[in-house]
């Protein structure tokens, strides 16, 4: 058990009492310091690595993106147990993101709201922090376009961010389905995705060729799309062979938490709430793509049952975001446990 597993029962109060975005920065801040004096070591269980895109991860947890949007704690995540690390959403320009409050506990039902929108020092810093990292993990580097950039440009900005990280990513995730920037989801409907992820699949053939290596493109889409909306989006994933699916985002849908005095906060809801919603997703996308497309899911895992239940329902590799907040780092060794009996 790590140093951090055994304080963070004691702490977490302190750090409940703390607004939430307080508490994100004191609570990496404090892993950093921790990794660096050697007291994060790994859980202590012992699981068998994945083949998945060409890649070999370590395992099959890893750590959803948005916790580390700056690629600050890299080797401290990993010294917990994550096989992989997204980092992001990273945009070609630094940009502040919304007015703060932008995130918001639900503890009733374990969920977060947050509208951060896309706070993040750019990709390029980004990823001259990546280069510097140590360990084994596998990292992902999640791309999206700056706020203030048309949708009609878009491509530009995922081409950007794409050709910047190549090099220095282990896979590249296109982030199209973030509640938090205005009309980032619109790019979704069909036309706008096989416009944009054909571009993508192009320029990662060449630079492949540039640098001889192969990094995946994943997609990460959004919990709240319809039955049309699936089948579109899977029909044009299959037709370009992505490599990949992330499955799901927030979702904007309140239903699970009506009547709580924060559930009219804008921003994308994550936790306990998504969890079927995002299941639900999984589930349509494996039956519709095909069996060679991998999914990664993500949303509402909470504890080391939901970690497995992601991986019958069709994922060969799941994120954790909220539930860490709420669990803090035993849910990573729960969650290595029961997946090492899959
Ligand atoms: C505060 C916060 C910020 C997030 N930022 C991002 C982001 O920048 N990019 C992204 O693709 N997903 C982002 N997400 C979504 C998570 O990666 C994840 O898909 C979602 O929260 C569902 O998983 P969970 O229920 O385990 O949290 C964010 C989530 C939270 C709670």
């Amino acid at each position: 058990m790590t140093w951090l597993e055994l304080i963070y029962p004691a702490l977490k109060p302190w750090l409940f009492r703390l607004d939430a975005e307080t508490a994100h920065s004191l609570t990496v801040k404090m892993m950093v310091i921790s990794h660096k004096l050697g007291l994060l070591r790994s859980v202590g269980v012992s699981a068998a690595p994945v083949s998945c895109m060409g890649l070999t991860f370590p395992n099959r947890l890893g750590l959803a993106a948005g916790m580390d949007k700056s690629a600050s704690a890299v080797d401290a995540w990993a010294a917990l147990g994550l096989g992989h690390v997204e980092v992001g959403t990273l945009t070609p320009r630094p940009q502040p993101g919304n007015a703060k409050p932008r995130l918001f506990r639900l503890p009733e039902h374990k969920a977060l709201i947050n509208r951060m929108g896309f706070n993040n020092p750019g990709i390029i810093s980004a990823v001259k922090r990546l280069e510097k990292r140590r360990s084994e993990a596998i990292v992902g580097v999640n791309i999206g376009k700056n706020f203030d950039t048309p949708n009609e440009s878009a491509v530009n900005d995922y081409a950007f961010c794409l050709k910047a990280a190549y090099r220095t990513a282990d896979y590249i995730t296109v982030n199209i389905s973030s509640p938090n920037t205005k009309g980032l989801r619109d790019l979704q409907a069909e036309d706008a995705v096989r416009h944009l992820l054909t571009t993508l699949k192009t320029q990662q053939a060449l630079l492949q060729a540039e640098y001889g290596k192969r990094v995946p493109l994943l997609v990460k889409i959004a919990p709240d799309l319809n039955d049309l909306q699936i089948e579109s989006l899977a029909r044009v994933i299959n037709e370009i062979n992505l490599d990949g699916v992330i499955a799901t985002n927030t979702t904007i849908d309140r239903e699970v938490v009506a009547g709580h005095p924060l559930a009219n906060e804008a921003g994308g809801l994550s936790g306990a709430p998504v969890r079927d919603k995002s299941t639900l997703i999984l589930q349509a996308f494996r039956r519709l793509l095909k069996p060679s497309i991998p999914l990664v899911g993500v949303g509402g895992i909470l504890d080391g049952r939901d970690a497995s239940d992601k991986i019958q329902h069709g994922a060969e590799l799941v994120q954790i975001y909220t539930g860490l907040v709420f669990r803090g780092p035993a849910l990573i060794r729960e969650s290595l446990a029961e997946l090492s009996m899959k």
